[in-house]
């Protein structure tokens, strides 16, 4: 029989240059597996915590207490255990952990040990990390979204919303995906040197430069699909992660660089209308995390029309999704790890929205690393998207070329390119 010999952890650095947790399982047959957790900027507030040390070290982002319960209590529990029913050990830290947030043991402390023992199985069975967790059903590859301007929160910019995303869909294979979204970003980089503005990168790669409104992105974007040679709406389309809850004041919805509030409805509205003038084909966090009367009003009047995201307002929470499913609100949902903290969790989460024909898209966090986990996890659940940022800056890429092996492995088998709105 194999069992954990050995748990721990490190405390590593992050895309962002803050402290996170890697953490090791070692089996008994000698194979190991380890993994490095993210780390969110704009986070919903009902996410599973990530415990910090506070203090002075690392401005207070230190992780050693994390470390520490990797370490002791979550090493203690574990080690002598068989690792391959990977439900039992999840289920293990969270009665360990007792809380309903992780909050005591923290779930980066939690999510770097389940990560861990799913990768030590994996190695120990000699077995991609996809077939290990999707067993013969892992066939597809996601569909990949960029995020080629940077904005809100993850940018100094004045672009209100978050993330503007291109989303490749008519080509037959993630690599000719891949080329298509890295052209193209290569042809906004020229247009925004060529008019004289930045074209430094935010936190997920994407380029972050000050612009007039909230609409010039798409503009610029479309150009720069056309630049590229390709048709906006057929070949290429866009995706926007407004990551509304950051904008939010008590007098509705404040688009600082328009200088204009706006009411749920109204924003609604205004998403309308950019979907009718733009290729839009999705919108993640049109309006609020706890605006759901807004979220319904959205989802009626855009839901027939593009796909819906909901990532701060379901957190990748099995429970909140069950709600929103039976509100008839969204119809697609944002899967973080790091959101619900173990990856069984996560799993059912991803089979309660297949089951309601829910999209899922596999999603990194704005605070990354060289860890490829989700790129495997997205495959192994046959989730249609995944989104990683640009094509640019290391973190970033180790997913897509992550995906590139794997399609190899796969014999370009299926693709779920197409089947996007
Ligand atoms: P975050 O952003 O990782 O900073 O939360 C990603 C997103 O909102 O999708
Ligand atoms: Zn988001």
């Amino acid at each position: 029989m194999v069992y954990i010999d050995d748990i721990f952890a490190d405390e590593v650095l992050d895309s962002r240059g803050n402290p996170t947790v890697r953490a090791t399982v070692v089996l008994s047959d000698g194979t190991e597996g380890s993994a490095i957790v993210p780390s969110g900027a704009s986070t919903g507030s009902k996410e599973a915590v990530e415990l910090r040390d506070g203090g002075k070290r690392y401005m207070g982002k230190g992780v050693l207490k994390a470390i520490e319960n990797v370490n002791v209590e979550i090493a203690d529990e574990l080690v002598g255990m068989e690792p391959f029913n990977q439900a039992e050990i999840d289920d293990i830290m969270k009665k360990l952990d007792g809380t309903d947030s992780y909050s005591r043991l923290g779930a980066n402390a939690v999510l770097g040990v389940s990560m861990a023992v799913a990768r030590a199985c994996a190695n120990s069975l000699g077995l991609p990390l996809y077939r290990y967790l999707g067993g013969s059903n892992a066939l597809t590859l996601p569909t990949p979204m960029f995020n080629i301007i940077n904005g809100g929160s993850h940018a100094d910019n004045n672009v209100d919303f978050q993330e503007y995303m291109i989303i490749p869909i008519g080509f037959d294979n993630f690599a000719e995906a891949l080329r298509a979204a890295s052209e193209t970003y290569h042809h906004l980089k020229k247009i925004l040197s060529d008019m004289g503005l930045s074209t430094t990168l935010g936190d997920e790669g994407g380029f972050a430069p000050n612009l007039k409104s909230n609409e010039e992105p798409l503009q610029l974007i479309v150009q720069a699909i056309k630049n590229a040679g390709y048709e906006p709406g057929k070949q290429i389309s866009i995706v926007v992660d407004s990551a509304s809850s950051e904008f939010l004041t008590k007098d509705g919805y404040r688009l600082g660089s328009e200088n204009r509030t706006l009411s749920s409805s109204e924003l609604v509205d205004y998403y309308d209308e950019l979907c009718d003038k733009y290729p839009i084909v999705s919108i993640e966090d049109g309006l609020g995390e706890d605006d759901w009367d807004g979220w319904k009003i959205m989802t009626e009047k855009l839901g027939n029309k593009i796909q819906l995201i909901g990532d701060d307002i379901f957190v990748t929470n099995k429970k909140i999704l069950a709600h929103g499913i039976e509100k008839g609100i969204a119809n697609a949902v944002l899967i973080k790890l790091n959101q619900i903290g173990t990856v069984s969790e996560t799993m059912q989460t991803i089979r309660l929205a297949q089951r309601n024909n829910y999209a899922c898209v596999v999603s990194h966090r704005s605070g990354e690393s060289e860890d490829a986990f989700m790129a495997d996890f997205a495959v192994a659940l046959n989730c249609q998207q995944l989104k990683s940022g640009s094509t640019a800056r290391g973190e970033r890429l180790a997913k897509y070329n992550r995906l590139l092996a794997i399609q190899r492995e796969l014999g370009y088998g299926e693709y779920l390119g197409k089947e996007l709105f």
